[in-house]
């Protein structure tokens, strides 16, 4: 998979893809992530990719032609599954999206800044728009590495040990069972007892049973469907 960003602050993502799981899924070259700065991409004095909204307002907006020419460059090279752009008003990331996303080739990634886009990029470019929460981040690009990390997680042999994507909190709309490791008695607080009997099927009972307790208590909107 080949994921392309564009920001004006490429440093903000820098760091997420050069550690942990994420860096050696890169290393591995089961994933490229590109980063592109729009300031990369303008004519304009001072590398200003930003304007003025018409018709007054607080606020600059990201202008549409280096965006246009930026996208534009990379779409030459390939063709991409999904123009993403990442904003507030965009549909609430969640699992399921993570899961289709993970299954495709090549996407772009906008960040937003400041007031965000031009509306015209979000009609003419955008074939997808996320939000990662209901609340106001600075701009897309934690959105965009916390969509990358839901995404590059699930790509198979990215984790060594495929199963465990596979039984994350909400792969079956339920929580994950609560997990305990050594020592089995930390100041008399014992592990369950079923966890350390061997007895594998009743294990795998007591966990789906604790999964479905936890998201009963915890997350009981996640049942409703
Ligand atoms: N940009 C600003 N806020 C955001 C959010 N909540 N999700 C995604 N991108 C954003």
């Amino acid at each position: 998979m080949r994921i392309d960003i564009i920001t004006v602050v490429p440093d903000l993502l820098k760091s997420p893809f050069e550690a942990s799981i994420l860096k050696r899924a890169i290393d591995k070259k089961i994933v490229e992530v590109h980063l592109h700065n729009l300031r990369d991409y303008t004519d304009k004095s001072y590398n200003q990719v930003d304007d003025y909204q018409f018709g007054g307002g607080a606020g600059m907006v990201l202008m549409i032609e280096p965006i246009d020419k930026c996208i534009s460059a990379l779409k030459k090279e390939r063709k991409y599954d999904e123009v993403i752009y990442m904003t507030p008003d965009g549909a609430t990331l969640n699992q399921k999206t993570a899961n289709s996303l993970s299954l495709l080739d090549n996407i772009i990634i906008l960040c937003g800044h400041y007031k965000g886009v031009d509306q015209r990029v979000r009609d003419l470019f955008i074939t997808k728009e996320i939000s990662i929460g209901d609340y106001v981040l600075s701009g897309g690009e934690l959105g965009a590495a916390v969509l990358c990390d839901t995404i590059i997680r699930l790509i198979p042999g990215v984790l060594n040990n495929e199963t465990s994507a596979l039984t994350d909190t909400f792969q079956d709309n339920l929580l994950a069972p609560p997990v305990y490791t050594r020592p089995a008695d930390y100041k008399g607080h014992l592990v369950p007892e079923i966890l350390v009997s061997g007895n594998f099927p009743k294990i795998e009972k007591w966990r789906e049973d604790q999964a479905y307790e936890r998201t009963q208590k915890l997350r009981p909107d996640l049942l409703d469907y």
